[in-house]
């Protein structure tokens, strides 16, 4: 299907071509259609590849070409539908949208309409969706229909029948259904099309000097994050690699070196090696270098599964008497003594692997063991012990949770190994970003990142969520230094005063409106803000002159009030030599961070911390 915009942007292509035997680039495209940013562009392009219209062996713009046009039909748009309470059901064919015969199949009449209301929210229909409606009046038992009720309101439900009547389903448990004795069924649902071009150009028009644009087309609910290594590890608010790759296209190209300065477990690492490029990350959290490395590191999967089936032999036949109990305080508060026993014993046959990556990369399965067979509620982000019953009954399979690991975690290097670029290399450095960690001036065509939230007692705890992990694997000379990580990273340490010269009248507003309820929230503001400039003034020293730098951020909440945490990165970093070129919002459907904090003292009231986050893309001037 394609959209009045995006047939226009189809021929605007062809008509180039034409004339210049190479495609426009994404700039070109974006002046030409008058687009917010080139990232809009981007999902233009990917738009008429997904439908097969431009080539897709490329991800460069200028190597885009037109492909002969499929078989396309015309549909006619006949008025609205009310996912909610029927409405009148009028028909005023005004508009057209042009589908390929693919997307449809070859039988039947068809007709579109624009939704309105939620009511199909858990079928993915969404208000102001269009939906092509195949003609017909039967439907089968759970088919998404557009029915006719009670002389001419129409409503698009699940039908079904039950004893003799009909029951028309909404797709949102807050809805009742409708039982009727007659429906007239007007056709079946065969494609939703979101309507994300309208939301796509349109910012806030409200008062502020940055504008949000709301853009859906980011959120990929619903897709496969695990792919490759990227599901080895949990990890604190990681990156969906869908993310990570698009800004990666959009604003890099194949063979250029990126960066991500705060690359926590390696995700954007991953997709930049999957697409060709070469990267840097620079993380402060040891638990998240060594995931990194085993993330981006290929492994033949033969040797790997070889080593892992004599590692399972190997583990039964090691005696308790043979083993060495890690020694870091309070390990008998975290871990029952008989899985110390048996971790151990996993540890020692890990340890004795010679090849290092392969026993690195087992490790991580380790590592994952440990925090479930561990005391902890595995649920959560920080550490919290389990307690009572539950306690008592814990019983963990600790050889279980590891095969169940290590077996996924070798499938998923198997993909990784098949489909890593093999001329393209991964660099990954202990460091604290807002230092110079040793990377050339000038030197990276695209940092992409995504940084921490602010001080963890309210977000999250890398440190915290690392620490028992990093203790079993060695990460630290002394196991008991793992409780001090999360002092280092950003906003760790309070500053002593709120005294500062950070250039950004969001961030003064913010402090001041916090200061008024808690001096000592504040000044952790104002230390993740400083520390924040920093890397901002790094970042811009490594990035090439005219290259992006793009930020995925969350606006937290301290004290109910609300940090426009992407607006302060935006003014912080004009003031240092970048352009910002667009704050793109997108839903977070399923990254792996707390939603809710308690607000206040008030003991069990929780609030809402983020369901939803900024792509900052900024240009280096
Ligand atoms: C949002 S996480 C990044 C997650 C990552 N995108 C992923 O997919 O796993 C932010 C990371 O910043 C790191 N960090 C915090 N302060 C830092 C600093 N000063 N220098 C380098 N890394 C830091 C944390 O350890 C954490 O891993």
């Amino acid at each position: 299907m394609l959209t009045k915009k995006q047939t226009q942007v189809l021929d605007f292509i062809k008509v180039y071509m034409a004339k210049h035997s190479y495609a426009p680039s994404l700039d070109e495209i974006k002046k030409k259609f008058k687009l917010a940013s080139v990232s809009t562009a981007h999902y233009y392009i990917s738009k008429l590849q997904d439908a097969g219209f431009l080539n897709k062996e490329h991800n460069q713009p200028r190597a885009v070409s037109t492909v002969e046009a499929k078989q396309t039909v015309e549909i006619p748009i006949l008025g609205a539908i009310a996912a909610g309470q029927p409405i009148e059901a009028i028909e005023i064919p005004d508009e057209t949208i042009t589908i390929t015969r693919d997307e449809i199949g070859k039988q039947g009449k068809h007709y579109a309409l624009r939704v309105q209301g939620s009511s199909m929210i858990d079928e993915g229909i969404f208000d102001g969706d269009i939906v092509v409606i195949r003609k017909q009046e039967v439907a089968e038992n759970g088919q998404t229909v557009v029915a006719v009720i009670d002389d001419n309101q129409a409503t698009l439900k699940k039908l079904y029948r039950e004893n003799g009547k009909f029951r028309l389903q909404p797709a949102n448990p807050t809805l009742f259904p409708i039982y009727r004795d007659e429906v007239e069924v007007r056709g079946v649902v065969v494609k939703i099309i979101r309507n994300l071009e309208s939301q796509l150009d349109q910012g806030q028009s409200r008062d502020e000097k940055y504008v949000r644009k709301i853009d859906y087309s980011w959120d990929y609910r619903g897709e496969k994050t695990k792919s490759h290594t990227h599901g080895i590890h949990t990890y604190p608010a990681m990156f969906i690699p869908q993310v990570g790759r698009r800004l990666l296209e959009t604003y890099s190209k194949e063979g250029d070196t990126i960066c991500d300065i705060f690359c926590g477990s390696g995700s954007a690492l991953v997709e930049s090696r999957l697409i060709g490029r070469n990267a840097y990350g620079i993380d402060l959290n040891p638990l998240a270098i060594f995931l990194a490395k085993a993330k981006t590191t290929p492994i033949n999967p033969q040797k790997l599964t070889k080593e892992y089936i004599a590692l399972l032999d190997r583990v039964e036949k090691i005696k308790d008497k043979e083993i060495q109990r890690p020694n870091f305080k309070n390990i008998d508060f975290w871990f029952k003594d008989k899985v110390i026993v048996k971790l151990a014993k996993l540890k020692k046959a890990i340890r004795e692997i010679k090849e290092e990556t392969i026993q690195n990369f087992l490790m991580v399965a380790f590592s994952e063991t440990v925090r479930y067979s561990s005391n902890t509620k595995t649920g959560e982000f920080k550490l919290v012990r389990v307690k009572g019953e539950k306690l008592e009954k814990h019983d963990p399979d600790v050889i279980g949770i590891f095969r169940k690991h290590a077996e996924k975690n070798i499938a998923g290097m198997t993909d990784f190994y098949k489909d890593a670029k093999k001329d393209s290399w991964t660099k990954i450095i202990y460091g604290d970003s807002s230092k110079d960690n040793g990377i050339k001036a000038s030197s990276i065509d695209c940092i992409i990142t995504s940084p921490p939230y602010g001080d963890s007692r309210t977000t999250v705890a890398y440190g915290q969520f690392s620490r028992l992990s990093a203790q079993w694997i060695d990460v630290f000379d002394d196991p008991n230094d793992a409780s001090g990580v999360d002092n280092d990273l950003l906003g760790g340490r309070a500053t002593k005063n709120l005294i500062h010269t950070l250039s950004s009248g969001y961030l003064k507003e913010s402090l001041e409106k916090i200061a008024k309820q808690d001096e000592a929230r504040a000044k952790d503001v104002l230390s993740f803000n400083l520390g924040l400039n920093e890397c901002l003034k790094q970042a811009h020293r490594i990035l090439k002159p005219g290259k992006y730098f793009c930020l995925v951020v969350g606006n937290r909440l301290v004290k109910q009030v609300r940090i426009p945490t992407d607006f302060i990165i935006a003014e912080l970093a004009e003031k240092i030599g970048f352009t910002c070129e667009d704050i793109i919002v997108r839903n977070i459907p399923g990254k792996r961070m707390p939603i809710k904090n308690s607000p206040t003292n008030i003991v069990g009231a929780l609030e809402e911390t983020m369901n939803k986050e900024s792509i900052v893309v900024l240009r280096k001037n």
